[in-house]
């Protein structure tokens, strides 16, 4: 490979991880299991390896991908929150030991091994015995604060038991205690019937359901899901702890009453640490918690140091994925199913399979290009897996039982729901119908806009959608706010009572928060987080509209292909245009919206209660963006210098208001020493 084509590939690479990154972090939505996720990495470690001019500080293999959530404080982790080194065969698991023994010249080496639980990571810092902060992972630097959530989580204590130093050698004054926070399989199973219920999407795993749990605003919400934790670190925040082994720092948790995983077993040497394994591996599927593999350690933790970290993970410490669980069944079909953006994704119509403690009958294809290189062909035997028991996926065609008459799925140029064009975009996979009146978008797309996260609107579920559409009741969204209560109390199964209650939430959704407002319009690639950080920068739609393409590139947390391919183009297109027009005339869209601020404000922030002026041309983001990013951290920004301004951001070209900053002596500074403080402070530019 030349280095242009391979320039072409590591940035390929770059965004496309960046793109997961995104949907698993932030969205809490993976498109791809880690597994594959894991060979996109190792591909552009690789390229970097063989091209080093094309690697630096920025590539994904140098840092750990972000779930920073900007709608919480955010603060510094006591020590880096890295990740573990991923494994797939037994081969790197006997390489990491032979590693160790070499690099500390030793044989005996004990490695713990427990399950590698499937949720969210989580530390908790007690001083003096009570718990003061709790924090995600974030970047791996700082973190967000969900203290108040994290209270909510049944095994994080809000004070220690009275003696809790005895439990450690070195009596620390202040202590951080790391876990994984997970919710069981039962807790996801009764919360997704409640969902289906409410006419919700159900949320597709554990992981997903506990990660946007933390994350959700209203602690009651968090306490009513159940969400539970396993400790398996302890760290003094200054000073040692004293203990000596993994295994002893277990034991201190559990004196600790916190709670600690029941299946950690010491190996001495590789047949204990195989037999673990699999004792591991059959466990799978038994247990009400989601595991997806096994960690192992060096039980000796005086070596840790020595032993060292990547960037992205220590060296006393490996991740031993299991292989997705595999099964065999018949594709019936491949349908089309068209999204509320009107993406047309294509679905395996199976015949029914258990497959990981559940009944598989349809996997999605993702998109034409995917379906193609499976090469599937109705009435093939396929081999279907749940890549980290997330949604189940077709991996491949048993060949050899290929019936003889299989005919390839044949890609239709017209939309299967209303026969409009169907187009690609220039470098995407997706094709689209064209038509954004085809019924079965606007179908996605009522059903989305009064789903729970956006209007809330009870009553209106996925059949009421289809009533209301194929009675030509509503046409278009914004019909939905001129409903007739008679027209609607005629359809079968309704009555007056859910006509006025179906017309009442619809009332409501013109006061729900402007973020959901947001949500509920449905912007390709915009999820509740995105909706959030759009919320609090353009604070209505006429201020969302006039966005222009490079404030929305440096926003904090969208990507560049979000930001213009998605938000842009939506903004841009005249049907949306006069749908929002509509939407405003209607009353549904306003002046005044109702903006929910983040939480609170960190206290210690570099930022909170200065007064900032910002002047001259700014590059890497918009004025509008470098004022929401100082008021989120708790700053002021006004039109003139005067002797109460605490800074002047200057920009290239900068007016008068350099000069008079210089004069009364107002610190100035220029557009990477301010992106550097917002750095300093956790606000990334392009995390
Ligand atoms: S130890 C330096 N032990 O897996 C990181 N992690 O893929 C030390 N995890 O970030 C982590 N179960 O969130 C450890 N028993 C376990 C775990 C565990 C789940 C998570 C954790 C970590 C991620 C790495």
């Amino acid at each position: 490979m030349d280095i242009s084509a391979a320039r072409r590939e590591v940035l390929h690479l770059r965004s496309e991880i960046a793109r997961h990154d995104n949907l698993y972090y932030r969205e809490a939505a993976p498109e791809i299991s880690d597994s594959e996720y894991d060979a996109l990495a190792r591909e552009l470690t690789r390229l970097e390896m063989n091209f080093p001019e094309l690697a630096d500080a920025d590539s994904p293999t140098r840092h750990v991908g972000s779930d920073r959530d900007a709608r919480f404080p955010s603060l510094p982790h006591s020590r880096p929150m890295i990740s573990l080194q991923n494994s797939y065969v037994l081969e790197d698991v006997s390489a990491f030991v032979d590693r160790v023994r070499r690099e500390l010249g030793r044989m005996d080496i004990d490695v713990t091994v427990e399950p590698k639980i499937d949720g969210v990571a989580l530390a908790v810092r007690y001083e003096a015995g009570r718990l003061t902060t709790a924090l995600t992972r974030g970047d791996g630097k700082t973190g967000d604060d969900i203290t108040n959530n994290a209270k909510a989580i049944r095994g994080v204590l809000d004070d220690l038991p009275e003696r809790w130093r005895d439990a450690f050698p070195a009596r620390p004054r202040s202590i951080e205690v790391r876990g994984e926070v997970y919710l069981t399989y039962s807790r996801l199973q009764a919360l997704n019937s409640e969902r289906e219920r409410d006419g919700d999407d159900p949320l597709a795993n554990p992981r997903n359901a506990t990660a946007g749990t933390l994350k959700t605003l209203d602690v009651e919400v968090v306490a009513s899901r159940g969400l539970e934790v396993f400790f398996y670190q302890v760290l003094s925040i200054e000073g040692e702890t004293g203990l000596a082994t993994h295994q002893d720092e277990l034991a201190a948790l559990r004196a600790l009453n916190l709670p600690v995983n029941d299946f950690i077993r010491v190996a001495t040497d590789g047949d204990g640490l195989a037999d673990h394994l699999a004792e591991l591996d059959g466990l799978r599927g038994k247990l009400d918690y989601p595991i997806d593999g096994a960690v192992l350690k060096i039980n000796d933790l005086t070596v840790h140091d020595r032993l060292g970290a990547t960037a992205k993970a220590p060296r006393w410490g490996l991740a031993y994925k299991f292989a997705a669980e595999e099964a065999e069944t018949v594709l019936r079909a491949v349908t089309l199913q068209v999204g509320r953006t009107g993406v047309i994704t294509p679905v395996a119509e199976l015949a029914p399979v258990s497959l990981a403690g559940s009944i598989v009958a349809r996997a999605s294809l993702h998109n034409r290009d995917e379906m193609t290189r499976l090469d599937l062909r109705p009435g093939d035997t396929v081999r279907v897996a749940k890549g980290g028991d997330i949604i189940p996926k077709v991996l491949g065609v048993v060949i050899d039982a290929r019936p003889d008459d299989a005919r390839p799925v044949i890609w239709p140029d017209q939309c299967p729901a209303c026969d409009a064009d169907i187009l690609r975009e220039e470098d995407e996979a997706a094709y689209r119908c064209t038509n954004p009146a085809c019924p079965a978008q606007v179908a996605r797309r009522l059903g989305h806009f009064a789903g729970r996260e956006a209007c809330d609107i009870d009553g209106l579920g996925e059949k009421g959608v289809v009533q209301l559409l194929e009675t030509g009741l509503v046409t278009h969204l914004p019909d939905l706010f001129h409903l007739s209560r008679d027209a609607v109390a005629a359809l079968p199964g309704w009555g007056e009572k859910s006509a006025d209650s179906l017309l009442q939430g619809i009332e409501r959704a013109k006061t729900r928060p402007w973020s959901a407002k947001i949500f509920a319009l449905g912007l390709p690639g915009v999820g509740v987080t995105t909706a959030s950080l759009l919320a609090r920068t353009y604070r209505n739609v006429f201020e969302l509209r006039s966005a222009a393409q490079v404030d929305l590139i440096a926003m904090p947390g969208l990507g560049e292909t979000t930001a213009i391919k998605n938000i842009g183009a939506f903004l841009a297109n005249p049907r949306v245009i006069a749908m929002l027009d509509d939407l405003v005339a209607e009353g549904f869209l306003r002046d005044h919206e109702i903006v929910e601020e983040r939480p609170s404000v960190p206290a210690d922030s570099w930022f909170a209660n200065k007064t900032f002026v910002l002047t001259g041309t700014l590059t890497r983001c918009s004025r509008s963006v470098a004022k929401a990013r100082i008021e989120s951290m708790g700053g002021k920004v006004t039109g003139s210098v005067s002797r109460r301004t605490d800074a002047l951001v200057a920009g290239a070209d900068p007016g008068s208001k350099l000069a008079k900053a210089q004069k009364l002596g107002v610190e100035v500074m220029d557009e990477s020493a301010f992106l550097a403080r917002l750095r300093d402070e956790g606000v990334d530019d392009e995390d």
